[in-house]
């Protein structure tokens, strides 16, 4: 992607990230352009800790996390922000108080951003409406996972020296479930990016076959010339209702090895959003091999949440180069 000509953190007005559908180009050019500057500050050890000091956010994760957390409680702390994490099962909701006054009473203890996850697709909308403070979605339900999709991207950017031109995304796996591969393909469509949909007619919703990407059923012909494989995560915990016929038939089919692998581009690239299911999505020494950018995925996410998170909560946002004065 082209930097735009325009100074780009002029234009940034959203108060909240709950969809990748609020954002426009111009947007993503800035989230990255301050992603891009705390990256390449970070091994010289740069202390960003000044910049949001004195305020707080608090990470309401009523859904398991290790990644979209740990990045964001590092992210806060690398701004020097306070964080407070509060779980579900640790939370009055576990003894039956609502969720739109569980928002409230963070919100009434001062905290200065809420990032949220919730296993219901649609409940940082929800809460949306009932707090005025900032709002991140961090993945609800099977509807949305922005900032994972923000840092898939900003890793293939870094990955591609921003060209785009002529790639071909191929994304694996359990589309039906995923609220990755929902933000991901809104967000390589935006950049126009080619993308190929692979999944067993039963882990695709009927709606996204003809419209979305190019949909295919068999691997071997997806995987035809991509430039990068992104396998998402078979969601064994929700495959109780016959959509599969097991886990092993999964893996022969659907499974990323290196026999798929040699129908790619020469140049292709591994990327999961994890967790991963070893040796089903993905066999298990392709995603620690040279081909793999997970864990820059990983990495990116750290960069990704620290733009957000001073874009969401500065009242004077600098320039990337006014920060490094
Ligand atoms: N990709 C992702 O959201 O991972 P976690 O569930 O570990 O946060």
């Amino acid at each position: 992607m082209q930097k735009n000509d325009t100074t780009p953190y002029t234009s940034w007005s959203h108060t909240n990230l709950l969809d990748i559908s609020q954002l426009n180009l111009s947007d993503i050019n800035t989230i990255f352009s301050y992603a891009t500057m705390f990256s390449s500050l970070h091994d010289v050890k740069k202390d960003f800790s000044t910049l949001l000091k004195g305020k707080s956010i608090t990470l309401f994760f009523a859904e398991n996390s290790t990644r979209t957390r740990l990045s964001f409680e590092i992210a806060a702390q690398k701004l020097g922000l306070y964080t407070q994490i509060i779980t579900k099962a640790g939370s009055s909701i576990a003894k039956g108080e609502s969720l739109q006054d569980t928002v409230l009473t963070l919100q009434a203890l001062k905290t200065d951003l809420l990032v949220f996850r919730s296993e219901y697709s649609g409940a940082s909308q929800y809460v949306s409406q009932f707090i005025s403070i900032p709002l991140i979605n961090a993945g609800d339900g099977k509807h949305a996972h922005p900032t994972q999709a923000l840092l898939d991207l900003f890793t293939l950017a870094i990955h591609w020296k921003h060209s785009f031109s002529g790639k071909i995304v191929l994304i694996v796996g359990d589309i039906l479930h995923s609220r990755v591969a929902r933000s991901v393909i809104m967000l390589l469509k935006m950049v126009n990016i080619t993308i190929r949909l692979c999944a067993p007619k039963t882990l695709i919703p009927r709606w996204m076959r003809s419209f979305q990407a190019e949909y295919y059923t068999n691997l071997k012909e997806a995987a035809e010339g991509v430039h990068a494989i992104m396998a998402l995560r078979l969601q064994t915990e929700r495959q109780d209702k016959g959509l599969i016929p097991s886990i092993s038939e999964y893996y022969k089919c659907y499974g990323i090895t290196e026999h798929i692998l040699s129908r790619a581009d020469p140049s292709v690239s591994i990327l999961h959003p994890g967790p991963i299911n070893q040796n089903v999505d993905i066999d298990a020494f392709l995603a620690v091999s040279d081909k793999s950018l997970i864990l820059k995925q990983v990495e990116s996410g750290l960069f990704v949440r620290m733009a957000l998170l001073y874009l969401l909560l500065e009242d004077t946002i600098l320039s990337p180069e006014e920060i490094l004065l």
